[in-house]
């Protein structure tokens, strides 16, 4: 009955505009494979209140801004679900019971939770929800039955938490209910900041967004850091940890132009001028139509919330089923 390869489940937390490192390292990979796959696409609300408790205006407002953007880059509401994380409670439920299958030096052991316990300096008040919230995400995955899941490289530990959960649940209970999913890396799976900081986050001050005006584009790639010893434009230039040319890696089209740009820049004579209008021209060319798309469906904030709401209520159709069979497994489907 269903010919398509597999089933995707992938998302974002909705806690700023989507930026090119999502774009690069998630958002294309979903427009490309959403006929090929079954797609779900989680916005994360519950996960982003885990830092967030505090400001749930931002998460309230924000999540219209993300399915903007979904819809902005080409993701198609006919073929994939896009649904809202808090208001399909069976993923809190399963949350809950695979709780008991996680220990917590294992959680405190995750290398991306521990980076954002350090950046958020949380060293002493670290929310349990937190902590937590790869289980969560676990749950976002298995409730769906995804094998695939395409992520930016900073979500491999979720990923990997992902897989030992289901692997434990069908050992422990002796069952296959659970499927254990795979990563989808993109050839660029993670994208540096405009100030050469190994990821663009919005925090960080340090990211382009899908929906920022050629002012602001141009504002952006005009301050971006290069080589800082590259100071006149004779002198030889880095290409390697210079954000100009991995976006250029990430966009440019014309790969044989770009090569002869690195060349030039390495040999010196070619001036950071020069590479950022190349840049600036690049962007714009691909997020113009971004841009563009996005303004006609901000004008009908009503279809976009039609949207979110179809897609939960289709997301817990499957969610409850997985949440059935995951009751059953555990004997706690007392009514039958
Ligand atoms: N942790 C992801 C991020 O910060 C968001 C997310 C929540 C997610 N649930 C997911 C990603 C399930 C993939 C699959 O971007």
């Amino acid at each position: 009955m269903n010919e398509k390869k597999g089933i995707i489940l992938t998302g974002d937390r909705p806690t700023g505009p989507l930026h090119l490192g999502h774009y690069v390292g998630s958002l294309r990979q979903r427009v490309a494979l959403q006929h090929q796959y079954k797609q779900f696409i989680i916005v994360a609300d519950i996960q982003a209140l885990t830092d967030n408790a505090d400001h749930p205006e931002k998460i309230h407002n924000n999540m219209i801004e993300v399915v903007l953007d979904y819809l902005a880059v080409g993701i198609d509401p006919k073929v994939t679900t896009i649904f809202i994380q808090s208001l399909v409670p069976e993923l809190a439920e399963l949350t809950i019971y695979y709780m008991n299958l996680v220990s917590v030096a294992r959680l405190e052991r995750n290398p991306t939770v521990k980076e954002e316990i350090a950046q958020r300096g949380f060293q002493k008040s670290l929310p349990t929800g937190f902590l937590c919230y790869p289980i969560s995400q676990a749950a976002d995955i298995t409730a769906f039955g995804a094998d695939t899941v395409p992520v930016g490289d900073d979500q491999l530990p979720m990923l990997e938490q992902a897989r030992e959960i289901a692997r434990t649940f069908n050992r422990m209970y002796n069952c296959n209910v659970l499927v254990e999913p795979q990563a989808l890396l993109s050839d660029v799976s993670r994208l540096m900041g405009t100030d050469g900081k190994a990821k663009m986050s919005k925090s960080a001050g340090n990211a382009i967004a899908l929906k920022d005006s050629e002012e602001v584009i141009r504002q952006k790639v005009k301050k971006m850091y290069t080589d800082p010893g590259h100071l006149r434009v004779e002198d030889s230039g880095k290409v390697e940890g210079n954000p100009v040319f991995a976006y250029l890696d990430a966009f440019d089209p014309d790969k044989e132009n770009l090569q002869k740009m690195k060349e030039h820049y390495q040999r010196g004579g070619l001036g950071d001028g020069t590479i950022k209008q190349r840049l600036l021209e690049v962007l714009l060319a691909e997020l113009g139509p971004i841009r563009e798309r996005r303004k006609q469906f901000a004008k009908d904030p009503t279809y976009v919330m039609q949207i979110l709401k179809e897609g939960t209520e289709a997301a817990r159709v499957v969610a409850a089923q997985t949440l059935l069979e995951v009751r059953r497994t555990m004997k706690i489907d007392y009514f039958g």
